[in-house]
């Protein structure tokens, strides 16, 4: 048994999942989706540790809860395809960023950098990129905090480091998001604009909401009076 944890990543399976024979491979297909679960679980126990520490330190919780999804085998081949990536194992490794999805939901917006950066600053973890559509809100209002980072993953075989997405964003900012997604409209031209408009009009009053619970929060933070369960 090969015992070099910790030391370099395995090699051994590179050149295989490379080829394009190894995509209909299930067995192969399947251990690297194992891979991401395994990611998933890494940056979930870190998400729950910062949350356990913060309600030990400051009687709260930045995060309500967390959801992650592993994107199913047809989606991974359909954004290669459309991307004009090569249909390997190895270019879903190097080329997709959102294989492993995590979605952290917290109560306030301030939460969302807070975590946000108490995750960054784990020294095991490395960010690739970082896009604030807070900040920056979509055209149609979407807003979240995207990141995706890569966390190292300890196999028999020794270290892999694997790309997670983590979108962070408030209870109200995802209940706008979920009923957004459901919401499939026929994209003639004479309707997709009013669309669009309204649904961005329902996301600014959400955000509106958000930043005045905010405010509530810290005044009765700063005057003492804050029991939160
Ligand atoms: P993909 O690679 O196609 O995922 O896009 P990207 O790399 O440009 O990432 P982006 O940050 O734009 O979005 C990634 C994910 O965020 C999506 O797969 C959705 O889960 C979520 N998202 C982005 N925009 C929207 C939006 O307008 N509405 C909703 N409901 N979700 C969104
Ligand atoms: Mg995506």
């Amino acid at each position: 048994m090969n015992t070099n944890i910790n030391n370099k990543m395995p090699q051994i399976d590179d050149d295989y999942i490379n080829s394009a024979e190894a995509f209909q491979n299930v067995e192969k297909f399947k251990q690297i989706m194992c891979w991401y679960g395994c990611a998933i679980r890494e940056v979930r126990t870190k998400l729950e540790v910062l949350n356990d520490d913060f309600q030990a330190n400051y009687a709260r919780n930045p995060i309500d809860n967390i959801k992650s999804r592993i994107k199913d085998p047809k989606s991974i081949y359909d954004k290669l395809k459309r991307r004009g990536y090569p249909i390997t194992l190895y270019s879903i490794l190097d080329n997709l960023h959102d294989v492993a999805g995590v979605r952290v939901i917290c109560p306030f917006i301030d939460d969302i950098y807070t975590v946000a950066d108490m995750l960054i600053a784990q020294d095991d973890i490395r960010v690739i990129t970082k896009k604030d559509y807070i900040k920056n809100p979509k055209p149609n209002g979407y807003r979240s905090l995207h990141l995706v980072v890569e966390v190292p993953i300890f196999l028999s075989s020794g270290k892999r480091l694997m790309k997670v997405e983590v979108q962070i964003r408030t209870i109200a900012m995802n209940f706008w998001a979920s009923l957004e997604h459901q919401i499939h409209y026929k994209k003639t031209q004479e309707n997709v604009d009013d669309v669009i408009a309204q649904l961005t009009q329902c996301a600014n009053v959400i955000y509106e909401t958000d930043t005045t619970m905010q405010t509530i929060r810290k005044k009765l933070e700063a005057e003492g009076k804050l029991t939160m369960e």
